[in-house]
């Protein structure tokens, strides 16, 4: 693991703009002074008393005065005039969606002020103006991805979003008893804490196989890793007007999608559950879906009952979004898509799925996005807004419209795998990988173990703080509620990989799980499975002449983040460090936009679920570093891939007896599931 490690940090170091795994970079107290305010503005949200600084600013801040605070003076005027006019559509208190086309379009003017404000001091007035004036579900939006992508914030721990809004991430009785136990003057820190058990929905007694995943798709882990993902590549972002670098975003869409789902298929099979079905938008949906979640406003999410066909609703019909599926795949068989100056633009081998990704995506990079609206949204919004298409009854947003909830609501995979299919219609006409490709001569995987491996529920704990009103900060300080729910886990793990090589050789290693069998148990084809693959880690190694063994844990993988610290740990350790006591780091591998860890494995079962482990060895190419605009390790995965496809080898059709190299190999392994009883009463489970 030494070794890894040391490879890891050796070949980084070549990599000029790029950022280090492991460094450590120490925090001057200005930067952390700034640190603090951003905590400060994502403090209880729906209340604005509790900091008297911020009145007096938000109250005598005027955005006209300061037009020339901001590098483009014409955002400032394009968002007062939307801002009048939201008073219409957006007052404050109503439930946000960036999935509506007017919201949306508030919170990119806002994000405007914040991103393009010259100083820091000109962001944070404007942000605390934002506070007191705009709609909440706009601030919180656009304040994230204003801080995530300015220069001088970007480095920022941003507190977890269920804490921010936990209203999102737990059933509405648990809010309930949350206020109950305040009223009853109970959750007092030092006399009584409360804790609240969260129950996913369907549970105890689930009746369909969504039901049963719901701890799976309702985790507030995986969900808050998904919102910020949103939040890091909003399409609207372009390079000519923002200045941030999109490279291969088309294409990380496609590959977020693809893992995600390879992730989600997973879990189905641990529990012999049929793949999900293909949203089919002009017949009945099956999936139907009760959230049971309040918003913010105290507004229930809506209910979807199975059996809805969507419907034309107030911006789009079914017919258009037939028409512009059908002009989408027409495209990918002419081999070229009409830019909005009427030239072809070709999909080529290497620059195709990024075009294909960002057509779907209609993002800011896309071809042309009046021809090609986002097919992606379309169909997001078509199914969320089943309920009351027309906003006759001022139903508020769907689970499915918003970020944090999205993946809560089961259709999501439903439609993502229609858009995957879009993609594998692309993805089919390129040619195979040639064994010539695929080798690395002299260089041969002779065997890989891996450790036992195990699953188990453990029990995580939600602060539940910012949903109770408080008279004063020092009052909340002394709450304390939390909610208790259960979540899956793993025992880390060590694997080896035993190579021998005739040369030394500045490898890349890509590790993968994957399906063995379908539901029924019949064994797969290699080409039927390798949409399912999941990547569990990447990285660089360097290869010795003769025989290396590569160990490596579970924990090394930098696609993946533990639970993130807490809103209270986080303040209390910046404080800690402004005031002298303690030294403040940014490390990058505990950087919150990490796949959680604990679902790296799929649920285990009590005599094992067969799995196939992957490995493959790949020559690492140099290329020209990319200056990402993110923070997030994603930035890692894009330059990882090195002159190679995300998902590679996995991400074209497979011809069995071309595909298996000796750089390569198969390793069958199981994964158990164990209760906690179990983990705790015996050392070797
Ligand atoms: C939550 O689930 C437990 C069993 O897992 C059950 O006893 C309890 O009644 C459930 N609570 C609610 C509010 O449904
Ligand atoms: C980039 O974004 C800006 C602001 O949304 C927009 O006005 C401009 O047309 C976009 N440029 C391109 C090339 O898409
Ligand atoms: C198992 O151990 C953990 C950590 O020590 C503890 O929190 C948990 O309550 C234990 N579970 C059982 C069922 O004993």
């Amino acid at each position: 693991m030494r070794t890894a490690t040391g490879a890891l940090l050796l070949l980084l170091v070549g990599l000029t703009a790029a950022k280090v795994v492991s460094e450590k970079r120490m925090v001057g107290k200005d930067v952390l002074l700034k640190q603090k305010t951003i905590y400060q503005l994502f403090y209880r949200i729906t209340q604005d008393e509790l900091f008297p600084e911020f009145q007096e600013i938000a109250h005598s801040y005027v955005l006209e005065d300061n037009v020339n605070n901001y590098k483009r003076p014409e955002a400032v005027y394009q968002f007062l005039s939307l801002y009048r006019e939201s008073e219409d559509f957006l007052p404050k208190g109503k439930v946000f969606s960036v999935f509506y086309p007017k919201h949306w379009e508030y919170a990119q003017r806002f994000f405007d002020l914040l991103y393009f404000a010259k100083d820091y001091d000109t962001f944070y007035k404007t942000a605390v103006w934002g506070r007191y004036f705009v709609n909440e579900g706009v601030f919180v939006y656009a304040l994230h991805v204003a801080v995530l992508h300015r220069e001088d914030t970007r480095d920022f721990v941003l507190p977890p979003p269920y804490e921010i809004y936990p209203q999102f991430y737990v059933t509405g009785d648990v809010i309930t008893k949350a206020y109950e136990a305040k009223l009853l003057g109970q959750g007092v820190e030092s006399e009584k804490p409360v804790v609240i058990l969260a129950n996913y929905t369907g549970y105890p007694e689930p009746w369909t196989p969504e039901q049963v995943l719901s701890y799976f798709t309702e985790d507030v882990g995986f969900n808050s890793y998904f919102a910020y993902l949103a939040l890091q590549y909003p399409a609207f972002l372009n390079n000519s007007y923002y200045g941030v670098n999109t490279y291969r975003r088309g294409e990380l869409f496609y590959y977020t999608l693809q893992q995600l789902y390879a992730r989600y298929h997973l879990e189905r099979l641990s529990y012999k559950f049929p793949e999900v079905d293909v949203a089919d938008y002009y017949t009945k949906t099956q999936y139907g879906y009760a959230p049971f979640t309040t918003y913010p406003n105290g507004y229930g999410a809506p209910v979807r009952p199975v059996g809805v066909a969507p419907v034309e609703y107030d911006v789009f019909s079914v017919e258009g979004l037939t028409n512009l599926e059908k002009r989408i795949r027409n495209a990918i068989d002419f081999g070229v898509f009409y830019s909005q100056g009427l030239e072809y633009v070709r999909l080529t081998k290497e620059k195709g799925v990024d075009l294909l990704g960002n057509v779907l995506l209609a993002s800011g990079d896309s071809v042309n996005r009046e021809y090609y609206p986002s097919f992606y949204k379309w169909l997001i919004s078509l199914y969320g807004r089943v309920v009351d298409p027309t906003h006759e009854y001022e139903v508020p947003p769907s689970s499915l419209e918003q970020l944090e909830t999205a993946l809560r609501d089961p259709v999501y995979f439903s439609i993502v795998k229609r858009i995957l299919n879009i993609f594998e219609q692309y993805l089919n006409k390129l040619p195979y990988y040639t064994k010539e490709e695929l080798v690395v001569p002299g260089v041969k995987i002779e065997n890989v173990e891996v450790d036992k491996l195990v699953t188990f529920f453990d029990y995580f704990y939600i602060d539940m703080k910012n949903v109770i009103p408080v008279q004063s900060r020092e009052e909340a300080s002394q709450i304390s509620i939390r909610a208790r729910q259960s979540r899956l886990n793993h025992k880390p793990f060590t694997y080896k990989v035993q190579v021998s090589s005739d040369k030394a050789l500045d490898a890349v290693v890509r590790v993968y799980v994957g399906p063995k069998y379908d539901y029924l148990g019949n064994e797969l084809s290699l080409d039927e499975r390798r949409k399912y693959y999941f990547e569990i880690d990447r990285f660089p190694y360097q290869i010795q002449s003769g025989k290396n063994v590569i160990e490596r844990n579970s924990r090394d993988s930098f696609f993946f983040g533990s639970d993130a610290p807490t809103y209270k740990d986080l303040y209390r350790r910046v404080e800690k460090a402004i005031h002298g006591g303690e030294t403040y780091y940014y490390e990058d591998n505990t950087h919150h936009c990490g796949f959680p860890d604990r679902l790296m494995l799929p649920h285990g079962t009590k005599s094992g679920f067969p799995l196939s482990f992957y490995v493959i060895i790949t020559p690492y190419q140099k290329v020209e570093p990319v200056k990402n605009y993110d923070t997030c390790r994603i930035d890692m995965r894009t330059m990882f891939s090195e002159g190679y496809s995300f998902g590679y080898p996995f991400d074209r059709p497979i011809r069995e007896y071309e595909f298996v190299t000796p750089n390569m190999y198969f390793k069958d392994v199981v994964v158990y599931h164990r209760s906690q009883d179990e983990i705790n009463s015996s050392v070797r489970v």
